[in-house]
């Protein structure tokens, strides 16, 4: 069935591809009007990480409210929407029935087109938001909880993967650490906070670089080091040093970081690179990439828009849309969906 009308109208951005019910409103030339994003973070902490069947019924009780606080904050009504766009993969299969139903039934209700957005796309998207997409071509790093990917992006919708993680994603690793420590979930906010007072070279951390994949990256073997240290230190001594010991961890992910970005900058002679997702909220990455990247364009999603939300979504499915993209309605979710 085609869809479309009014292609030249606002967007709405719907996500809800893991534990985060988030929905968007850009205007016709891109402006983000409101962002919303209800996180389930207290839903999911008692059992240190998420539970995809809570995940689910929180989206259902979410997903209305958000999208009529999303349409009130940007003061447009539904009449003004003129297109779709949402979260179809990767993600949880529960979590991202809930968005592309609703997505779906808007869609149908108001006979509108609809685009199916992959999650890591909108990561890619989400430093570019209210601000021009590079002309250069450029590395894109999407670090969060559930990818660590690397990509060379040539233009939108060329992307071509060079590295990524072959164990944990970089934000699962500082949730684990930080659950080790028992600082709660998600753990990399906390743990960064508690790095602050740390010294970043009190321990020496493994950075892990495999030879046959140099592009690649691996963290279970700095988590069991963090955790070999932990197990060893009496109790006392583990409250003494918590702050030094999260410091020299988040240092190690740091390097690691920085190590396969100067690596594809050096390989593929790029002059910029973007980095998203959850961990790039991090502030001393933040920093350091900046300054050991002297030389190099470096774009940061502004930090409402590191962690999942519906902005992205929005901004990627508003460049479909007017290239005249359109997904037909009985598109499916998918678990995996490699970019
Ligand atoms: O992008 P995101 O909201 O969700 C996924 O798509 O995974 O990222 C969430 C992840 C969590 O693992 C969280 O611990 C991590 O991002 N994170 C951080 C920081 N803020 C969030 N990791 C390190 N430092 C931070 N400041
Ligand atoms: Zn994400």
């Amino acid at each position: 069935m085609a869809m479309v009308r009014n292609q030249s109208g606002y967007i709405l951005g719907i996500e809800t591809s893991c534990d985060d019910t988030a929905v968007a409103v850009l205007s016709p030339t891109g402006r983000v009007l409101s962002s919303i994003v209800s996180s389930q973070d207290r839903v999911h902490a008692a059992y240190r990480g998420i539970v995809p069947e809570l995940a689910s019924r929180q989206h259902i009780e979410s997903i209305v409210p958000i999208f009529e606080t999303a349409l009130t904050d940007a003061a447009v009504s539904l009449d003004q929407i003129g297109g779709i766009g949402v979260t179809a993969g990767p993600g949880l299969i529960g979590s991202l029935a809930v968005g592309v139903s609703f997505a779906k039934a808007v869609a149908l209700g108001r006979w509108l087109p609809i685009v199916a957005i992959n999650h890591l796309e909108g990561h890619v998207v989400s430093p570019f938001l209210n601000r021009p997409w590079p002309e250069a071509p450029f590395a894109a790093f999407v670090i969060s909880g559930g990818h660590t990917h690397l990509y060379r992006v040539d233009r939108f919708g060329s992307y071509q993967t060079i590295g990524q993680t072959v164990d944990d994603a970089a934000g699962e690793a500082f949730d684990k650490v930080a659950a080790m420590m028992g600082l709660g979930f998600p753990g990399g906010p906390v743990l960064s906070k508690r790095a602050e007072t740390g010294n970043p070279s009190a321990f020496s951390f493994p950075r892990a670089r495999l030879r046959d994949h140099r592009f690649h990256l691996s963290f279970s073997g700095l988590k069991s080091a963090v955790a070999r240290l932990w197990e060893e230190l009496p109790e006392a001594e583990q409250k003494h040093r918590l702050a030094d010991i999260a410091a020299s961890f988040q240092q190690a992910v740091i390097d690691v970081i920085i190590d396969r970005l100067e690596l594809v900058i050096a390989e593929h002679r790029l002059t910029a690179v973007a980095l998203a997702g959850g961990v790039s909220c991090n502030h001393r990455l933040r920093q350091t990439v900046s300054q050991k990247l002297a030389g190099v364009t470096v774009y940061l999603a502004d930090s409402g828009y590191c962690t999942d939300n519906a902005a992205m979504i929005a901004a990627a499915a508003q460049i479909r849309l007017n290239r005249g993209e359109t997904s037909p309605l009985d598109f499916a979710v998918r678990s995996r969906w490699p970019l």
